[in-house]
């Protein structure tokens, strides 16, 4: 059996499908951001306004290196920008399957236009940010799927059986 992956931008819902998919699959979650946060005792937005994105994209490579050293079969719910960097889309190749819940720049718009936990979408037009970061990120994400699902105007159960559906050995 192998780690089920989910990997897409903020806002693309990868925690919720993360959580609900642990449920139907009996198998248990971790969510990458969590986790570094679990470990530094702050959250995201501190460790950003203290030490940096550098510092973070730093501490998610190491998440995954640990995560590796486990045998159990898990759901794995990983950081919007994780994927960015070439050595983590070949540690996430290696720790199991990856999907790319992929939205578009409207719908992700729609599900973080209230958030403040996000410091890289906070200050003027988040709008304009999340269509021009979607377009520079797309291809990172596409390069580290093994299978992109289409979430856009779709149900969380959909979007459940269309990974279930894909899921090695589900
Ligand atoms: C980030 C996404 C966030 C979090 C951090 C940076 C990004 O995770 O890791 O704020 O660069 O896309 P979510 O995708 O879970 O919101």
């Amino acid at each position: 059996m192998r780690n089920v992956i989910l990997i897409g931008f903020m806002g693309s819902g990868k925690t919720t499908v993360g959580l609900r998919l642990s449920y139907r699959l009996r198998r248990p979650v971790i969510d990458t951001d969590k986790e570094i946060e679990r470990e530094e005792k702050r959250t995201i937005s501190d460790i950003f306004a203290a030490d940096g994105e550098s510092y973070f994209r730093d501490r998610e490579t190491s998440c995954l290196r640990k995560l590796l050293q486990s045998k159990e079969c898990r759901i794995i719910s990983v950081g919007g920008g994780l994927p960015l960097r070439e050595e983590n889309r070949r540690l996430l190749h290696k720790l199991g399957q990856v999907f790319y819940l992929k939205a578009s720049a409207e719908t992700i718009y729609e599900r973080v236009k209230h958030d403040t936990a996000r410091p890289l979408l906070q200050g003027d037009d988040p709008q304009g940010k999340i269509s021009r970061m979607l377009a520079e990120r797309d291809g990172c994400y596409a390069a580290a799927a093994d299978v992109t699902i289409d979430v856009n105007g779709k149900d969380f159960e959909h979007i459940l059986d269309e990974i279930e559906a894909q899921a090695d050995q589900a």
